[in-house]
């Protein structure tokens, strides 16, 4: 059984601490090139460096904002568990996930603030409707689990990418130190995920798993849709112009469609054995417009 003191004593570390925030650097890529929304387009690939740069930066930036909306979501919840649960270790364990989600969210907020790109606080339809079906499942329930194993494991594929660097070129070093720290914490709270939704699924009967699964395949292409694809007035800051034709350069693009299907593939095969009907759409294909 793992004690408070097992969790608190040495194993953890202030992600704050263990950057070199004075490394913040514009000259480099903030995302590998291959990871764009724009990867593969020719008339994106045509442009300067400067502004493929630039759009790496402005596109992690809206990663990192899309983090810490759902790093919030993680806490408020996880916060409340932690207070209903009798299970001593159960709290434990919830309690210091919220430490660990505080400590990824400074992260993303100090990278924020130095990136001189400013803080976007519009969340866009997409967002709006997910935190709105979200309000609506119970803390601890199987299909809460199920959209905590996404959630979890969407940006963890992501640092992997990320940690595997740039090829024959230069990734951000702070870039890179954000990724390492975070993979090192997510590889647990995925873990966990998983575990909870496999056994809340086994709890929850068939026909309710199968209402379940539309809002829960809503959802899932709701942010991914959000998170894969930025607004358009993403694509005008990176100099980008008009940003609504570039946008829609991204969601017409094959190589974007598979990245996100790859990225989301995992998970949904592991819902689909716990059981859910999720059917695994291109987020892309039916969106023409909005955030
Ligand atoms: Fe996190
Ligand atoms: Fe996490």
């Amino acid at each position: 059984m793992s004690s408070v003191a097992e969790f608190s004593a040495g194993r953890y570390e202030d992600p704050l601490a263990g950057i070199d925030w004075d490394a913040v650097d514009r000259d480099c890529w903030w995302l590998p090139p291959s990871a764009l929304s724009l990867s593969g387009v020719a008339a994106f690939e045509a442009m300067p460096l400067a502004t493929r740069r630039r759009l790496s930066q402005l596109e992690y930036v809206h990663l990192l904002q899309a983090g810490l909306w759902l790093e919030s979501q993680f806490m408020a919840r996880l916060a409340i568990l932690a207070h209903r649960t009798k299970d001593a270790e159960r709290q434990v364990r919830f309690l210091h996930e919220v430490r660990e989600e505080a400590g990824h969210s400074l992260m993303f907020v100090e990278l924020l603030r130095r990136s001189g790109f400013g803080v976007d606080k519009s969340r866009g339809l997409a967002m709006r409707a997910v935190d709105a079906l979200g309000g609506l499942v119970p803390s601890n329930s199987a299909l809460f689990w199920a959209m905590v194993v996404v959630g979890e494991e969407l940006p963890d594929r992501l640092n992997r990418r990320l940690r595997r660097g740039v090829e024959d070129d230069t990734l951000s070093a702070v870039v890179y130190r954000i990724a390492d720290i975070h993979l090192r914490d997510e590889a647990a709270h995925s873990a966990y995920a998983r575990e909870q939704c496999r056994r809340t699924a086994e709890r929850c009967a068939r026909w309710q798993k199968a209402l379940l699964s539309p809002g829960l395949s809503i959802a899932i292409d709701l942010y991914a849709r959000h998170v894969y694809y930025p607004p358009a007035d993403l694509y005008a800051r990176a100099g980008l112009a008009p940003g609504r034709a570039w946008r829609r350069a991204a969601l017409a693009n094959p190589v974007r469609r598979a990245q996100v299907a790859e990225m989301l593939r995992p998970s949904l095969e592991f819902l689909r054995r716990s059981g859910w009907r999720v059917a695994g759409r291109r987020p892309a294909r039916r969106i023409e417009s909005g955030a």
